[in-house]
């Protein structure tokens, strides 16, 4: 990928969900999937996540899709009610890296949602965008978004953990990697899609 902008409007189906632009429509849905104690926990999100975050948060996303510096796209099953929300942004294109971000809310939780999702990014990503390196930054214990990254193929790197406040007081963030080309990674995450397709984990 060049410092073209990304595309727009953009979207991706497989691994059973559909991934599109989100709409003003969505933001009671927004609102419900935002205002959540592990989003607040896990993420840089508002608490609490109100209507007035849900239009600052919806306008943000318009922005940052009309000017092409970021994909940011509602998670759902069939392109109607959105179950989540799954990102890419921090392009650089010297480096042919950016990063991922994703969250599913509550009562959709555990049904293989992010990992659909990351892995279509994810594939999207290296195939189409040609971007090389993708990065995740994950807080070590948040064990559901580890899990989420391992299963996708991402690899824990030894780079030095970004320090950060979080709303129970100062935290760090490793920073998780998924290397076009690297041995196992396309491997693992398509035997993990299959397998999960198939009723069977590896
Ligand atoms: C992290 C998050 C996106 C996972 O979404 P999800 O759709 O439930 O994830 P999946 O169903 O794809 O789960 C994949 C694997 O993660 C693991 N996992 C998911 N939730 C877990 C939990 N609460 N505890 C431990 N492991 C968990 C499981 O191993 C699961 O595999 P399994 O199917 O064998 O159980 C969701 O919990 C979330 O939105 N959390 C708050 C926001 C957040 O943390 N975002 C990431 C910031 S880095």
């Amino acid at each position: 990928m060049t410092a073209n902008p990304l595309p727009h409007p953009l979207s991706l189906a497989g691994n059973g969900v559909v991934l599109r632009e989100w709409t003003p429509d969505d933001l009671e849905d927004l609102v419900a999937i935002l205002d959540e104690p592990d989003i607040a926990r896990w993420t840089p999100m508002p608490s609490p996540f109100d209507v007035e975050a849900g239009l600052a948060y919806l306008k943000r996303a318009r922005q940052g899709r009309l000017t092409g510096r970021r994909i940011q796209l509602a998670i759902t099953a069939d392109g109607g009610v959105p179950l989540g929300e799954v990102l890419l942004f921090g392009v650089d294109p010297g480096l042919r890296e950016a990063e991922l971000g994703y969250l599913v809310g509550a009562q959709y939780r555990r049904r293989g949602l992010a990992v659909a999702a990351l892995s279509l990014l994810t594939e999207y990503a290296c195939g189409t965008l040609r971007l090389s390196r993708l990065l995740l930054r994950i807080d070590p214990g948040n064990t559901a978004s580890t899990a989420v990254a391992r299963r996708c193929g991402y690899r824990l790197t030894g780079e030095p953990p970004i320090p950060q406040e979080g709303p129970y007081g100062p935290t760090s963030l490793d920073t998780w990697e998924y290397v076009e080309g690297l041995p196992g990674a396309r491997r693992e995450r398509l035997r993990n899609v299959a397998s999960r397709r198939y009723g069977r984990r590896t």
